[in-house]
This record gives C-alpha cells, sequence and structure tokens, in this order.
C-alpha cells in the first residue's frame, strides 16, 4: 500500500468513526453525520479505481487495511473497539457503496451491541468473525502535530461534553489536559501561526469548532507574549466557551435553515447557560465562566447578553477567533469566504463590535501566514 493510500485509509476511518460517534452525541440527522459519510466515500474513490471492494480487519489487536497493517492512533483504536463491541472482526465495503448505505452503517455501530444488530450483511456492506492469517506490512510512522493531538483527544472531548449535556460535573477539568498538549505543540512550532494550519481543513461541529476556537486563542495569547498558566486558562476557556450549547434542543441547534424568533431567544441564552454550569464545575478558571458569558458581547457592548462593564481580554480574543471561524467555515447556507474578504469584514469590525488592537494584530500576523 501506497503512503497515499494508507492516508486515504485513514482519513476514512477519522470521518467514519467520527460519524459513529457524532450520530451517539445528537442523532443520524444531525447535518455533520451525512457530511461525515460523504467525506469517508470520497477518501476511499481513489482506491476503487484499483479495487472492487476494500477490507478492514483486526489480527493480533491491530487494523490492518487490505493488507497493511495501519498506524495506531484513536481513530484506528476507536473502529477496532467499535468492531470488537459489535462481536466482529471484519467490515468489507464494496466499491459501489453509496454515502446513504454507510449512513445507515455508521447508525448500526451507534447503538450498542445486540445479538445481530448491525452484522447483516448487504450487497455492499459485509461484515463477520474471521480468522485471518495475513502476512502484513509495517506500518509508516508519523510525527506528532496539532491534527493527531486533536484525532487522539476526540473520544475524551465528546464523553467530556456529553457529560456536559447531561449535568454532570466532574469530569471538565479533563480539558486541561488537551489544551496542555496543544501548548507544548506551540512551543514547537517557530511561528505561532502555523501551528493554525489544521483548522483549515475542518467543518463546523462542536468539537471541532471548540478545538479552532482554542488553537486560534492560544495563537493570539503566544502573539501577545502570555506563557504559563494563563495560557492554559485561556485555552481551557476557548474549549469550553460555548458549553452552553449543550443545553439547547438539538433542534435548534442544528436546524440548518434561519431560526424564528423563539428559537434565537434559545439560543442567545447559551452564554447564560454555559457560564452558569461552569461556575459549579470543581477544578474550571474563573476566565473560563467570565468567557463563556462574555463571548458575543462586542467591544462596543452590542450583542448579548447585555452588559455595561469592560470585558475581560479573554472574551475579547475568543469573539475574535469565533468570528473568524464562523467566516471560514463552509455551512449548508454559504461557501467559506477567502482570507481577504475576511480580513476586509474583521477590519471593519474593529474597534466596533471587535477589539481593535486584538483584531489588528490577529489579522496582521494571519496575512504574513496567508504570504507564506
Ligand atoms: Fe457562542
Ligand atoms: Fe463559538
Amino acid at each position: 500500500m501506497t503512503p497515499t493510500t494508507e492516508h486515504l485509509a485513514q482519513q476514512f476511518i477519522r470521518s467514519f468513526t467520527t460519524a459513529i460517534a457524532t450520530i451517539r452525541l445528537y442523532d443520524i440527522t444531525h447535518p455533520q453525520v451525512m457530511n461525515l459519510c460523504r467525506q469517508a466515500i470520497d477518501q476511499l474513490r481513489p482506491i476503487f479505481t484499483e479495487t472492487n471492494d476494500v477490507t478492514i480487519k483486526i489480527i493480533n489487536d491491530r487494523l490492518i487495511f487490505q493488507n497493511t497493517r495501519l498506524a495506531e492512533n484513536l481513530s484506528v483504536n476507536r473502529l477496532i473497539k467499535t468492531l470488537r463491541d459489535h462481536d466482529l472482526s471484519f467490515i468489507k465495503l464494496d466499491s459501489s457503496i453509496h454515502s446513504n448505505e454507510l449512513l445507515q452503517t455508521a447508525a448500526g455501530f451507534s447503538r450498542p451491541f445486540q445479538s445481530g444488530t448491525v452484522s447483516t450483511a448487504t450487497d455492499k456492506v459485509a461484515y463477520g468473525k474471521v480468522a485471518v492469517r495475513s502476512s502484513v506490512q509495517q506500518p509508516s510512522t508519523a510525527g506528532t502535530n496539532f491534527q493527531e493531538i486533536i484525532d487522539e483527544n476526540f473520544d475524551k472531548f465528546m464523553d467530556i461534553f456529553q457529560n456536559i449535556g447531561h449535568g454532570k460535573k466532574n469530569h471538565v477539568a479533563g480539558l486541561g489536559e488537551i489544551v496542555e498538549q496543544f501548548i507544548s505543540a506551540f512551543c514547537d512550532q517557530g511561528n505561532v501561526m502555523f501551528a493554525l494550519a489544521p483548522i483549515r481543513s475542518m467543518d463546523e461541529y462542536l468539537y471541532i469548532h471548540s478545538t479552532n476556537i482554542c488553537l486560534l486563542n492560544l495563537a493570539q495569547a503566544r502573539l501577545l507574549g502570555i506563557t504559563g498558566p494563563l495560557l492554559n486558562d485561556i485555552g481551557i476557556a476557548a474549549m469550553l466557551h460555548d458549553a452552553g450549547k449543550m443545553f439547547i434542543p438539538s433542534e435548534v441547534l442544528n436546524k440548518p435553515g434561519k431560526l424564528d424568533d423563539r428559537e434565537w431567544e434559545l439560543m442567545r441564552d447559551h452564554p447564560r447557560l454555559g457560564a452558569q454550569y461552569l461556575l459549579n464545575c470543581p477544578g474550571i478558571p474563573r476566565l473560563a465562566v467570565v468567557t463563556a458569558y462574555e463571548h458575543h458581547i462586542g467591544y462596543d457592548g452590542t450583542g448579548y447578553p447585555v452588559s455595561f462593564r469592560k470585558l475581560n481580554p479573554c472574551s475579547y480574543m475568543t469573539s475574535i477567533s469565533d468570528i473568524y471561524d464562523a467566516l471560514r467555515t463552509r455551512r449548508a447556507y454559504k461557501e467559506p469566504l477567502s482570507f481577504d474578504q475576511i480580513n476586509s469584514i474583521m477590519s471593519g469590525s474593529a474597534g466596533k463590535s471587535l477589539h481593535p488592537h486584538l483584531t489588528h494584530s490577529f489579522l496582521t500576523a494571519l496575512s504574513q501566514l496567508e504570504q507564506q
């Protein structure tokens, strides 16, 4: 298997396992699920030009794609666990499989295993238990980078956010470890803005959005020379800025079209709900509570909730990161904007809804990155 094929296989597994986890967290109608299944099929398409089917199997606790052992990471381990949980040791996909059929497969894997729930074979997807003997090539090694940290922490983050939605308060502190990994990866970068490379390829989704805002906030804070415990707190605050969204009904949160007045009122309550929740969580920095409450209040006092006082700098940074991420993300109803378009919109808001100096320093660093 060529490095490209292995890369595509890894991408497929990441998209597929993320789709399964998203169905578990939200439900099958979440628009991100279909996007992920489409992405997963697209990732297999180049491989299907050379073969009629692909088989992914477990041999000796390792995941084998066709005849090659895949390098371990959390997505690979998650797929191994999912297959095991369903008492399976292989899955075989036909080259004619459509994203809808992969969606049904992901839905089957998202449910707790009961005998026969997922293992009904179709002409596009076959499952089973098999004892396989095979000569297996060694995996390629890959260096640690931001994308890997993001992938490896997916389960932990989903677990934490699921607990938030259920009102549990004792797991949130685990986010600190994820932020520490980001910070140490930042320290390995010559230019802090290079660390933003992974955010470019991601879509909207609470995990992706939260890690994007975390990376963007950490980059802004590093540009200001912030280090040490404050940097950690800024990263944790970013990860949790939208925690209140876990209390918004999913039909409102995931509505693809425009919100009506009543839905918009509910949505506008997420800063208060998030702050109220975090206030009672042990081990959460006060900065995270304040940021959750203030991140939609403008520099000029516009936005929500109503506030008449000067905001915390981390709240200003978070609203800059939030707006940048929203403008650069593809949504069902809009294409992502180019950097020049984003630059002109955000420059126009500097000194109004956005903090002027923080916005200019962020945009300057980003335009230098663009030029490179
Ligand atoms: Fe928000
Ligand atoms: Fe946000």
